[in-house]
């Protein structure tokens, strides 16, 4: 267990350094655009003569080191590196009086050019400058809760103005209202409730109505408060109103909103009730999903009660495409609900409402500063494979990731963001994407395309010397004529075709070249293999580091490997070369050798069954019987000895058998296996057990002291 776990911190040590250490790892090579293509770090060697004869054309590609450790010369490597280039960097502005539009981010264009994998980075500056103009949008949900809202509202416009003046110079007012599709069952459809919609006693009462957009931004108060006076309650059915409907137009219709192309786009939605969602038009029967246009007729939305209304995810999208801030200025009781979907809104705030609206100046300050004390940097859609990731270079900045922010941040104060843009492949054309602050219209663009092709400025000449006269250069490679291939465009095709000259590189029709090498010219160039042996051979068939070892060793150290076979010295043999070539090891003293009982293989007794090695002279575990049974046996076998006649009980050998029943046919194999018995075990025959001279003579009974005598 304890082996495990340090092999696996082990592993995971050399995990985490070769994630620091420039490795080029090599797939399918063929040109040194693929080798740029297959990692960052991966070089190319354009140097004529790099490669062996015979040798891939994919050993020009690795790291820098290992190239200039093979002798490449450093301005013959090949390695594009990354380029930034700033096309456009106007000066930030520092007020927002200024003749053009006022700058707040810097750079406003780059061109980059990236290797893939190589990461670049650079850095954003942002100031908001004093006095930017602010557009705000008032959307007010007219159904009948809100009527003393309505109320509050008209009384407070004055205060709207004023407040917003103490912002900037340039602030203008627009108003909308809205309440929700007047189809069953958001609204009641009798055609009187169509018309009055409120109750009965309420004398102002306006029809009702989906979106309506009443006062295009205007810097003129009078104009403002006149047309919210003449704002009148209606009403619906349901609770949840058509509030996101009256967003995306409002966002959508710029025109006629009247937001102004530099300037801070406020949308504040004051309401008490939730809102409808994507696939509520269902329950009207209205199929159609919302398509995120404008549809304004005459001040009102015309697609009410064709289009379903949008999803929240459609609302944050086109808020943030149009830059407009939305603060959600709630009844108490809506709070948390306007909190959630302020929470996929990137740049939205939340205030709470009296009762009346009577707040709603100071809630807007307090929203409006939370806006833009945090400024958020973040881009649109990137290319398929393409990373951006901001670093905040402000103190407290948050952390790095997909979006930079910076909280606190006070007007006229210019925050940065290192911005790191990682193209991971290799793309097609160049892509562009926009990187800015949230509710900023100012913004980067940011022209990508990635390096992936060698400049390798190859000499002209068509018939190049180096190439036989047959081809030109290639990044170091010979780019045969037609007609001819080779590594130096040596070997005419000639009368044979293509596939005939494939087919002489498959050895019974196998793969071309057995897969350790390229077929080229109908010969196979067989690969070099990761510890630098190589595979040979007329189709690569051969190798010299895969023989059979012995003791660790190829060959046993004795021979030679060739084509996956050990050649041995002359004094040794065996498939791994393990054997001396001797008998020495298995001749007794007296010169027998394996005392006849077995053979010697590999200088060694290999000996019949039993019998002990180095010489088989000893076999303890036959010897047992000829002491235990040994005068059974002599009876059984040979029907001699003192138990000739009964040895079953004696010796509990098979109870009933007794010595003259061995002429019993059925006995007569039994005799003979146990005659070769003990000839081969305990003696030649019974004589000498039953002598007791030859007891003392025979080898076997030499070695027997210590052993138990019956
Ligand atoms: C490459 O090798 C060929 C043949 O050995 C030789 O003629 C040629 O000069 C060499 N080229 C260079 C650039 O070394
Ligand atoms: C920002 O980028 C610059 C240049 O690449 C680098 O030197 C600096 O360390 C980066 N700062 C941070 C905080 O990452
Ligand atoms: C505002 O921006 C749009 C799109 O960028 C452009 O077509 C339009 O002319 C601009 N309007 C003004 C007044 O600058
Ligand atoms: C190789 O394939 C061809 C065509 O399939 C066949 O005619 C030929 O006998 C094959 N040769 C061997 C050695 O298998
Ligand atoms: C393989 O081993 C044989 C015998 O030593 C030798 O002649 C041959 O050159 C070797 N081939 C390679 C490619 O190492
Ligand atoms: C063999 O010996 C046993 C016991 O010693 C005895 O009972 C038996 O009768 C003997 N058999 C013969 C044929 O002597």
């Amino acid at each position: 267990m304890y082996k495990c776990v340090s092999l696996l911190l082990l592993l995971m040590g050399r995990g985490v350094l070769s994630q620091e250490v420039e490795v080029c790892s090599k797939t399918v090579i063929n040109s040194c655009s693929d080798c740029i293509r297959s990692g960052a770090y991966c070089t190319w060697c354009k140097q004529l003569n790099f490669t062996k004869p015979g040798e891939q054309e994919a050993a020009r590609c690795d790291t820098r080191a290992q190239l200039e450790e093979r002798g490449c010369m450093g301005n013959d490597i090949i390695s594009p590196m990354n380029t930034l280039t700033v096309t456009k960097n106007t000066a930030l502005s520092t007020n927002a009086f200024v003749k053009d539009e006022p700058i707040q981010l810097r750079p406003q264009e780059v061109n980059l050019k990236l290797r893939p994998g190589l990461p670049r980075t650079f850095k954003l500056d942002f100031r908001r400058v004093e006095g930017y103009p602010v557009d705000l949008y008032y959307l007010m949900d007219l159904s009948y809760s809100m009527e003393d809202d309505l109320r509050s509202i008209k009384t407070l416009g004055n205060e709207l103005f004023k407040a917003l003046q103490g912002i900037t110079k340039q602030g203008r007012i627009g108003f909308g209202s809205f309440v929700d599709k007047t189809v069953l069952p958001f609204t009641n459809t009798n055609p009187e409730k169509l018309k009055k919609p409120c109750e009965e006693k309420e004398l102002f009462c306006q029809p009702a109505f989906g979106y309506r957009h009443v006062l295009s931004m205007t810097e003129n108060k009078a104009d403002f408060n006149r047309e919210v006076d003449k704002q009148r309650i209606s009403g619906n059915l349901d609770s949840p109103e058509g509030t996101l409907d009256a967003i995306m137009q409002a966002a959508v219709c710029g025109d006629r909103i009247g937001w102004r192309n530099s300037s801070t786009r406020l949308i504040v939605l004051t309401t008490d009730d939730g809102f409808h969602m994507a696939g509520d038009g269902k329950l009207a029967g209205i199929l159609e999903p919302n398509d995120e246009r404008c549809y304004m007729d005459k001040q009102l939305y015309t697609k009410s009660n064709d289009m379903d209304y949008p999803s929240v995810g459609q609302v944050a999208s086109q808020l943030e495409k149009n830059n407009i801030q939305p603060i959600f200025a709630v009844t108490k009781n809506m709070e948390n609900v306007y909190r959630e979907l302020s929470r996929m809104i990137p740049k939205s705030e939340v205030g709470v409402l009296s009762e009346d609206s009577k707040n709603v100046v100071e809630l807007i300050q307090a929203a409006y500063n939370r806006l833009s004390s945090k400024v958020t940097v973040t881009h649109d859609a990137l290319p398929d494979n393409v990373r951006v990731t901001y670093t905040p270079l402000c103190p407290g900045g948050g952390p790095a990731g997909d979006k930079g922010v910076c909280d606190n941040v006070i007007v006229g104060e210019m925050v940065s963001f290192n911005v790191t843009v990682t193209a991971d492949e290799c793309i097609d054309r160049e892509r562009s994407f926009l990187i800015g602050p949230l509710g900023i219209k100012d913004k980067l663009k940011v022209s990508l395309s990635t390096r992936c092709e060698c400049e390798c400025d190859d000499p002209k000449e068509e018939n190049h010397k180096d190439c036989d006269r047959k081809g030109k250069v290639n990044c170091g490679m010979c780019s045969c004529n037609a007609g001819f291939v080779g590594q130096k465009c040596e070997c005419a095709i000639g009368e044979k075709d293509e596939s005939s000259l494939r087919a002489a590189c498959r050895k019974d029709n196998g793969t071309e070249c057995e897969g350790r090498g390229d077929c080229v010219c109908g010969i196979c160039q067989c690969y070099v293999q990761q510890g630098g042996s190589t595979y040979y051979g007329t189709h690569c068939e051969c190798e010299n580091e895969s023989c059979e070892k012995f003791q660790n060793k190829l060959c046993g150290g004795n021979g030679k490997c060739r084509c996956k076979i050990c050649e041995c010295n002359p004094e040794y043999e065996g498939t791994a070369c393990q054997c001396k070539k001797s008998d020495e090891q298995c001749r007794t003293p007296s010169g027998s050798v394996c005392s006849g009982r077995g053979t010697c293989q590999c200088n060694q007794c290999k000996c019949i069954e039993g019998y002990q090695r180095p010489y088989c002279l000893t076999c303890p575990a036959c010897q047992t019987p000829c002491i235990t049974k040994g005068k059974c046996i002599e009876c059984l076998g040979f029907q001699t000895g003192p138990f000739s006649k009964n040895c079953s009980q004696t010796f509990g050998w098979r109870g009933q058998l007794l010595c003259p029943d061995t002429k019993d046919p059925r006995m007569s194999g039994v005799a003979k296996h146990l005659r070769h018995h003990w000839r081969l075990h305990c003696g030649r025959g019974p004589d000498r057990l039953t002598d007791p001279a030859h007891h003392q003579s025979h080898p076997l009974h030499e070695r027997r002291e210590g052993v138990p005598q019956v």
